[in-house]
């Protein structure tokens, strides 16, 4: 393992390559003020060499992380880690009660104005707001005047960020908590224990899914987390464009099986001006918000949305079906019962595409590795939220082998352009 004064020296030869690709592509190094908002953003960092600038950043970031790591020791490192449920709540209170874009660009609200305007006490937040500065969110100077740096600005002027950070601070969070405990119940009460911390979190509803379909203001969140996640740069389906030979498919049909409100189909059918889209999904706000989407985007003479359980025998005869994000809510079991729904339909040469997290094989790394730590975090998500999991390659080869011995591995695209998400082909091919 490397020495204190090692990552140090990391640390300062990283910083420094950052620091020169970024005045080559005569950009600034990055700020904690508010002009950072747009620090390290691929869409407005046309002229960088990104893929450099990703290397040397995510090497920085871990060196980093492993300093800060390293000079707290044990100690102090384990109370930064119990407090994150802090962390986390802090940033729901801001976004739940919007304060980032109730304070100008370039300018400063008074506390007391703001307090004023939420319409509660100055006592409670006052003290949210602080605490929000102390993570580095908003700055107060002089006292009782607030303005924006740059991660607030980010939160207040793009709509994304504040979708992704207002699923991950109300439903995803709530779900983690409560594993610890789901899994200390498994361990007393066995079969008879939950299934997933979803349970625990959500008691009233079968699963997780079940919550999203009868709740309609946590289906809109979810949607609406779905497709703004997609335009976040290390969840993006972008990469989806690069991972796969989509002009094979002409002006055929690919069918996006559990789409959501459509984004990967708003994607392929962008890049690919010839393609046809199917997405398909149980929940109904989903549909209805992707439906309203693309009439807007004048996209709806090459996508259409239909119901469709993806546990029932699949209707549409396609060249390829994506599913992204999918099996990883499922364990292997429910995983090959939608797969083997889709066998009617499938001719001979159809490709079945799966996007998602592959799951490195062991030994694990420490999680400081920035790309790394995503794919461990979706891990326990799944884990709290559906009792299932991220897998590895060759646990994806099982369960298409148990679904049809027709079902063969064509190929895998690994973590395309610095996407948590890989691509993974297999191809049917019935025996004659
Ligand atoms: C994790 S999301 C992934 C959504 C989308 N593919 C994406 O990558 O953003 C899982 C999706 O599966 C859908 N779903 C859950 N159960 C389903 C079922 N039985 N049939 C079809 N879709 C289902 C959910 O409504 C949700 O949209």
């Amino acid at each position: 393992m490397a020495t204190f004064s090692e990552i140090a020296g990391i640390v300062s030869s990283k910083a420094a390559e950052v620091s020169r690709l970024l005045r080559e592509a005569q950009l600034p190094e990055p700020t904690f003020n508010e002009t950072g908002a747009h620090d390290f953003d691929t869409r407005h960092h046309q002229n960088a060499d990104t893929e450099a600038l990703r290397h040397a950043r995510n090497a920085l970031i871990n060196a980093a992380q492993d300093l800060s790591h390293l000079t707290m020791g044990p100690v102090d490192y384990l109370c930064s880690l119990s407090w994150s449920a802090a962390k986390i709540a802090n940033l729901g209170s801001l976004v739940r009660l919007d304060i980032p874009r109730r304070i100008p660009q370039g300018g400063s609200r008074n506390l007391s104005d703001l307090v004023a305007e939420i319409g509660l006490p100055e006592l409670i937040i006052s003290r949210v707001i602080r605490y929000a500065i102390a993570n580095g969110m908003l700055h107060e100077e002089p006292i009782g005047v607030i303005s924006h740096t740059a991660a607030s600005a980010r939160l207040a002027i793009d709509r994304d960020m504040h979708n992704f950070c207002l699923m991950w601070s109300a439903e995803i969070s709530s779900l983690l908590v409560k594993l610890p405990e789901a899994l200390a119940r498994k361990q007393t009460l066995g079969n008879k224990g939950p299934e997933a911390a979803a349970n625990l979190a959500f008691p009233e509803y079968v699963n997780l899914f079940d919550y999203f379909e009868k709740r309609t203001d946590a289906a809109q969140r979810y949607s609406t987390y779905l497709a703004s996640r997609a335009k976040i740069p290390c969840w993006s389906a972008d990469y989806l464009i690069r991972a796969w030979d989509w002009d094979s498919v002409g002006s055929g049909t690919v069918v996006d099986v559990g789409g959501s409100a459509g984004s990967t189909s708003v994607i392929l059918a962008r890049a690919f001006p010839s393609m046809h889209l199917v997405n398909q999904d149980v929940a109904p706000e989903a549909l209805k918000e992707g439906e309203a989407n693309i009439k807007q985007l004048g996209l709806n003479s090459r996508i259409s949305f239909a119901h469709h359980d993806f546990f029932s025998s699949q209707t549409v005869s396609a060249k390829a079906y994506i599913f992204k994000s999918i099996l990883h809510d499922w364990p292997d079991e429910a995983c090959v019962r939608i797969l083997k729904a889709l066998l009617p339909a499938l001719k001979d040469g159809a490709h079945v595409l799966i996007g998602e997290c592959l799951m490195p094989g062991p030994p694990a790394l420490r999680a400081s590795a920035w790309d790394y730590e995503a794919k461990r975090v979706e891990d326990q998500i799944m884990i709290a939220g559906h009792g299932a999991h991220e897998r590895t390659l060759e646990q994806f080869q099982a369960i298409f082998s148990a679904a049809s011995e027709s079902f063969r591995f064509n190929g895998v695209k690994e973590d395309v352009d610095g996407s948590v998400f890989s691509l993974i082909d297999f191809v049917y091919h019935p025996s004659k």
